[in-house]
């Protein structure tokens, strides 16, 4: 308990230093330090005021998230209990104040707002991002915020779970003062200020000028709930945040605590938080591989080269620019290369429009960025990402002209996202440098990228290319070398059975509904309208030799192609395309697939959402375990992390995998066994899961069992 939380004293103010690496997070033993260092600076004369301030990169980032999912699991012995620590801050009779630098979140500003005052560098983040672990805040955050910030902006906090940098937290009135210089010393003289002032403690709970009434928020509480039922589909969570904001209003200090403790209770035991919570950690433990020692050197990314200044080659170059990287993009004509700048160009133009950054920050990013026709630069470059047109010729021609030119410890990745790494390595002299780096599209936003571990690629490398993803706010995950990686892999069956679905008797626009009620991001048809049919087609060309007599294949697509419908960029695909771009339904589409089905000799029938849910997810659940299966994944979780964060899986299920534990595996595999019964060998159930399903185990235990999960294959 000493180690983590330390108290020292100078010149008449205690100093209570939270030492609990890497984030300060309040786990056992750091409320009863805390506790019990403030008891002591209450009990020392000399002692005229306190400062709290965190040791290491950060103040305190929350409560312990580990203790959180004990409790959300029903194991432990129920939520951390924060009252006591709350209560000796708030009731310490000499000014308290809290020093913030990294983040104060969760717990960590509910911390700070028991304190009687709060100061904090420029760049300190401070926010209740509870949401996006399913639950609200826990720590009486709920009721404090409101009678700092008032009850619009602490609606907005917690409902976004978006933290908010200290200039803002002072204009709003959560902290006090914005320090410069050195944060412990601005501290201690700002404390000293205050006990020379005469300046008694501020308690915040005492607080009301902000609150409002009853009836002057109550329009603010039913815009909220709206806006939180369209920003956090389904989600339990921001809507329990809102209630318990309200009975800040309309309740006692510690009545609404109260009420804040029974909400917090019913979100910790919400399959949503355990989901949550599993996302939050699997995220994290992506960035672990088995056989790539933490301490792997890795190359030093300051410069990168793009070849292809099309939609993914400029969405990586300002994914790097954004990052500080500097970048050199390369295209075949001066109209590509001009074409790619002039996009990236509005892109940035239309965030600086929308306020998201500076017009300052955007000629900065621009300026990072060089377009050009030829290799110029390329020999200095510090990794090379090759964003070509998806052609194994093309791509191994590229790859021997660049091993020509690129410097020895040069990285050199392909944007592949189908394509064989090992094949694309072998035209080097020097496979080990070779990676696949598969971004997503729109490759600035979407925060996945697939590291794709080709059969040389060293260590230093794969330890590279997870750095380079967290430089630029991304989670790289690490996959194995098979067709579709493992994203694209689960996609391919998941699109031919909505499509099957939609031959048999349902409408594109009931799958869609049924996939987005379900959480999807978006419906698969609209999915495909978006990226294009003619891609989705040419995907499915890939898997060809997947087909066998007897195995049904669905015939829409092909027939939207003859049409020239290939989706938004035409005005029509699965849908028509007004003029602001938004689906509707199109009445030719429905003849289309019904004509189809007849021909096919298919008759159609109801088919209920519940099938449609069953016959898209199952199918990619399947196909998942199979991957794992065959060692091309190191984890269900990474499974779980590739839907959720490239696509557009609901967080709040975990991802397939997790969602496919908490349905129960055999439960899962049962269905899947009707469904191969009915439709045939595309349905066999992975040997993994009949496995698991037989032993009454989930993925999670399987992950878990495995503690030293295998390399890749
Ligand atoms: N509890 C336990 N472990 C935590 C943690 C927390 N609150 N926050 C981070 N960690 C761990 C991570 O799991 C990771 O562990 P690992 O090295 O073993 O994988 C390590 O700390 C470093 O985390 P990151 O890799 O995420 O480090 P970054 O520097 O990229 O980010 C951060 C730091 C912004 C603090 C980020 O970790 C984060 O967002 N943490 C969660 C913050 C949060 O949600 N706080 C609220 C918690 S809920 C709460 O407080 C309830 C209360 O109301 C009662």
């Amino acid at each position: 308990m000493e180690n983590l939380v330390n108290l020292t004293t100078q010149d008449g103010v205690a100093v209570i230093t939270i030492n609990n690496p890497p984030v300060n997070a309040l786990s056992p033993g750091v409320p009863e330090g805390l506790v019990a260092a403030l008891d002591a600076a209450q009990k020392d004369a000399s002692v005229r005021a306190v400062v709290i301030i965190g040791g290491g990169r950060t103040f305190i980032a929350g409560a312990d998230i580990k203790e959180l999912e004990l409790a959300a699991s029903g194991r432990g012995s129920g939520p951390p209990e924060f009252h006591g620590i709350l209560k000796s801050i708030e009731d310490c009779a000499k000014p308290v104040v809290m020093a913030i630098h990294g983040t104060a979140l969760g717990g960590g500003n509910e911390v700070a707002m028991a304190g009687h005052y709060r100061v904090a560098v420029a760049d300190a983040q401070i926010g209740q991002p509870e949401v996006n672990l399913g639950i609200i805040p826990g720590a009486e955050g709920t009721q404090r915020l409101p009678r700092l910030v008032g009850v619009q902006a602490a609606v907005d906090l917690c409902v976004s779970g978006k933290p908010i940098r200290a200039p803002e937290a002072l204009k709003l009135g959560l902290i006090d003062r914005v320090m410069e210089g050195d944060l412990l010393t601005g501290a201690i003289a700002f404390a000293r200020e205050i006990a020379d002032q005469g300046g008694h403690p501020r308690k915040t709970r005492e607080l009301y000028d902000k609150l409002g009434s009853e009836f002057v928020d109550a329009s603010i509480f039913v815009a909220w709930r709206d806006q939180a039922r369209k920003m956090r589909r389904n989600m339990l969570a921001p809507l329990k945040a809102v209630d318990a904001i309200e009975a800040a209003v309309n309740l006692p200090f510690d009545e609404g605590c109260q009420r804040e403790r029974e909400l917090f209770a019913e979100c910790i035991a919400s399959d949503q938080a355990r989901a949550l919570i599993h996302a939050f950690f699997a995220e994290r433990a992506v960035a672990k591989i088995p056989d790539v020692p933490k301490d792997t050197p890795v190359y030093n990314i300051r410069s990168v080269a793009i070849i292809g200044a099309g939609t993914m080659g400029g969405g990586i170059a300002m994914a790097c620019a954004n990052a500080g990287l500097s970048v050199l993009l390369k295209d075949l004509d001066r109209a590509a290369v001009d074409r790619g700048l002039a996009i990236i160009r509005k892109n940035y133009e239309n965030s600086v429009k929308k306020g998201r950054f500076s017009q300052e920050i955007m000629d900065q990013r621009m300026a990072l960025i060089d377009g050009q026709l030829t290799y110029d630069g390329f020999e200095k470059a510090d990794l090379i990402i090759e964003a070509a047109f998806e052609s194994m010729e093309l791509k191994k021609r590229i790859f021997g002209e660049i091993d020509k030119i690129a410097k020895a410890d040069c990285v050199l990745a392909s944007n592949t996202s189908t394509l064989d790494i090992d094949e694309i390595a072998a035209a080097t002299s020097r496979p080990g440098m070779v990676v696949g780096l598969h971004f997503f599209s729109p490759a600035n936003v979407m925060r996945l990228v697939e590291i794709v571990r080709g059969k040389a690629t060293a260590k230093p490398v794969l330890a590279t290319a997870l750095a380079l993803a967290k430089k630029l706010g991304k989670v790289g995950v690490v996959v194995g070398n098979c067709r579709g990686f493992v994203g694209n892999r689960m996609m391919l069956p998941y699109m031919r059975e909505a499509q099957l679905l939609v031959e048999e008797g349902a409408t594109p626009e009931q799958v869609d509904r049924a996939l987005t009620n379900f959480g999807m991001a978006m419906g698969i048809f609209a999915v495909d309208d978006m990226g294009g049919i003619d891609l989705a087609y040419r995907v499915r060309q890939e898997y060809k030799h997947l087909e066998k007599p007897g195995v049904r294949m669905p015939l829409v697509l092909e027939k939207l192609i003859h049409l020239g419908r290939y989706g938004q960029k035409t005005g029509a695909g699965w849908y028509r395309y007004d003029e602001n771009r938004k689906p509707v339904s199109d009445p030719e589409v429905h003849a289309l697939i019904e004509k189809t089905a007849q021909e096919g000799g298919v008759e159609r029938r109801h088919i209920s959402d519940e099938e449609i849910i069953e016959r898209c997810i199952y199918i990619m659940i399947n196909e998942g375990a199979k991957i794992l299966d065959e060692g091309y994944a190191t984890r269900a979780a990474d499974v779980d992390v590739i839907y959720l964060t490239g696509y557009g899986f609901p967080a709040y299920r975990g991802g397939p995998m997790w969602y496919a534990d908490t349905v129960g595996l055999k439960k899962v595999r049962d269905r899947i066994r009707d469904f191969r019964a009915q439709h045939g060998e595309w349905w066999e159930p992975s040997p993994l899961l009949n496995k698991l399903a037989d032993e009454g185990e989930t993925f999670a235990a399987w992950d878990a069992a495995r503690e030293q999960a295998p390399a890749l294959v």
